[in-house]
C-alpha cells in the first residue's frame, strides 16, 4: 500500500529515480494487468498528453490502448501542430497543458526536454523515449524476461551500442530487478559514465553485476538473454563510423554458438534486418521480441494507472 501511495504523481523520466521495491512493484503490476487481475477504470475522465518530436509505432499505440482501457483519453501531439513550432517555450507548453490533462507523456531528441518540461508541470510527466533513456521499454522487457525465467536469476548481455537509450535503461532495470548485466560493445560505444555510476550504485544494493566487454564472443558466453537494438538510433550523427565498427556484434547464428543453447533473443523494435540480427535469428525459435512488444501493453498500464493521481 505504501509504495502505491509513494508512485502517485511522480515523473517516470529514468528508473534511476526509483528505489527496487518500486520497479519490482511495477512488474508485478504489469503481470496483473496482462491477467486481467485489475478491476475497474482508474483513469476514467483522465486525459494524457501525448506529444511526439521523433516517429513511434509500439510507444505510441500502447500509451493510447492502455490509456483507453483503464478509462481515459490519449491525445496524441505531435510537435509540428504544437505552438512549440512557432517558438512557444517548453515551459508555458508544460504550464498549459497541465491545466487541461492529468498527465504529459512526451518522446523527445534531448532528455533535457523531458527535464524541463517536468520542471514546469504541476502533472507527472512520462518518458516516452528520449537520447538518453527508455524506461517504458525497459520495463516491458524485464517483465518479459520475467516471464520466461521466472524468479531465478539471469543474465542479460547487451550486445550493440552501449551508449543510447535502450541499453542505459535496460542496465538500470537489470540493476533494480536484480539481473546480472554485460554491455557487450565497442569501447567507445560503451555506456555514459554517470549513468553507469549510479547503476553500479544499485547493483551494489541489489547484489548484482555490471561487467563491460568488448569481445562479442567472450561477452555472450554465459547469457540467458542476448538483447540488441539498432546501431543507428534516431537523431545519431556518425552513421559511417558505426556501420564500420558494429558488424562483428551483428547477432546471428553464429555469435548465438557461442551463447547458451537456452539463451533466448530479445530487440525492442524496430529492428534493422541483416544489420544488428538477422532474419533467421529476428524471426527463429529463440526470438521473444514479439512477446516483448506485446508486453509493452500491459506495462503502460502499470505506469499510467500508479502515477497518475
Ligand atoms: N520500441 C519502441 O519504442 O518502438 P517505437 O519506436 O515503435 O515506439
Ligand atoms: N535506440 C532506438 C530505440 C528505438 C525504439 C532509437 O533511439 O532510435
Amino acid at each position: 500500500m505504501e509504495i502505491v501511495r509513494m508512485l502517485k504523481g511522480r515523473d517516470f523520466l529514468t528508473l534511476l529515480d526509483f528505489t527496487p521495491q518500486e520497479f519490482k512493484y511495477l512488474v508485478e503490476r504489469s503481470y496483473q494487468h496482462k491477467h486481467g487481475l485489475v478491476a475497474g477504470k482508474p483513469l476514467e475522465g483522465k486525459s494524457v498528453a501525448g506529444i511526439f518530436e521523433k516517429p513511434s509505432t509500439r510507444t505510441r499505440v500502447s500509451m493510447t490502448v492502455a490509456t483507453y482501457q483503464l478509462g481515459g483519453n490519449f491525445m496524441e501531439l505531435p510537435t509540428s501542430s504544437l505552438q512549440v513550432s512557432r517558438g512557444e517555450t517548453l515551459k508555458d507548453t508544460a504550464l498549459v497543458l497541465s491545466r487541461f490533462v492529468d498527465a504529459i507523456a512526451a518522446r523527445v531528441k534531448s532528455h533535457s526536454t523531458l527535464e524541463e518540461l517536468a520542471k514546469w508541470a504541476t502533472v507527472p510527466v512520462i518518458n516516452m523515449l528520449s537520447d538518453k533513456f527508455h524506461p517504458l521499454q525497459a520495463l516491458a522487457d524485464v517483465f518479459t524476461i520475467r516471464e520466461r525465467f521466472g524468479e531465478r536469476k539471469v543474465k542479460v548481455a547487451f550486445v550493440g551500442d552501449g551508449s543510447a537509450n535502450t541499453c542505459h535503461s535496460l542496465m538500470v532495470a537489470s540493476a533494480l530487478y536484480g539481473y546480472d548485466f554485460v554491455v557487450v560493445a565497442p569501447e567507445e560505444y560503451w555506456p555514459d559514465k554517470e549513468v553507469l555510476e549510479k547503476a553500479n550504485e544499485i547493483a551494489q544494493e541489489t547484489n548484482t553485476i555490471i561487467e563491460l566487454i568488448s569481445d562479442p564472443r567472450e561477452g555472450v558466453k554465459d547469457a540467458d538473454v542476448i538483447y540488441t537494438d539498432t546501431w543507428l538510433s534516431m537523431g545519431v550523427s556518425d552513421v559511417d563510423k558505426r556501420l564500420e565498427v558494429f558488424p562483428p556484434y551483428q547477432v546471428n547464428g553464429e555469435l548465438l554458438s557461442h551463447a547458451p543453447e537456452h539463451a533466448v533473443v530479445m530487440h525492442c523494435q524496430p529492428w534493422f534486418i541483416g544489420q544488428e540480427i538477422t532474419a533467421d535469428v529476428a524471426y527463429g525459435p529463440k526470438s521473444i521480441a514479439f512477446d516483448q512488444a506485446e508486453n509493452r501493453l500491459y506495462t503502460a498500464k502499470a505506469v499510467l494507472e500508479s502515477i497518475i493521481p
